[in-house]
């Protein structure tokens, strides 16, 4: 059976509140539920956590290798600075998803530059809390048939 493992970054836990206009009224718990529910239907195994903190980040993405099968990474803020989550990335060698709830595109010029996209299988971002369950299945997607 396949295991995703879904990374969410700082502020984060922050939705619901966090600025709705930009990023919805869903909480992440609403968020984790959603994504439980889908692996249900896909019939996968799924691991779900958030985390201010680079550093722990890093350390849950390497510990991902041998465990999980492909990586749902909202980055956050992060996305736009690190170095040090891209390395990782590049690192654990595993297909990691990026995500984000809002069009980053369409925001602020300091977010339209990305340090995940370059070592990432691909991007979604745009559809709010939707696009978890688009990740993930575009991640089985992926895992199944290699698309
Ligand atoms: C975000 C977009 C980032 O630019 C921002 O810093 C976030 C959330 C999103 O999901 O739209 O914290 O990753």
């Amino acid at each position: 059976m396949s295991s995703l493992l879904v990374l969410n970054g700082p502020n984060l836990n922050l939705l619901g509140a966090r600025q709705p206009e930009v990023y919805g009224s869903v909480t992440l718990a609403d968020i984790e539920d959603m994504c439980v529910a889908h692996a249900k239907t896909l019939q996968i195994e799924l691991s779900f956590h958030q985390s201010n903190h680079e550093g722990e980040l890093v350390d849950l993405l390497h510990g991902a290798k041998g465990i999980h099968d492909a990586v749902i990474l909202n980055a956050g803020a992060y996305t736009h600075t690190s170095v040090a989550l891209m390395d990782a990335i590049s690192s654990v060698e595993l297909p990691v998803i990026e995500l984000h709830l809002s069009n980053i595109h369409a925001r602020e010029a300091f977010r339209h530059k990305s340090y995940i996209a370059p070592v990432a299988l691909g991007q979604i971002c745009g559809f709010g809390a939707r696009g978890y369950t688009l990740a993930m299945d575009a991640a089985v997607s992926h895992l199944d048939h290699g698309a």
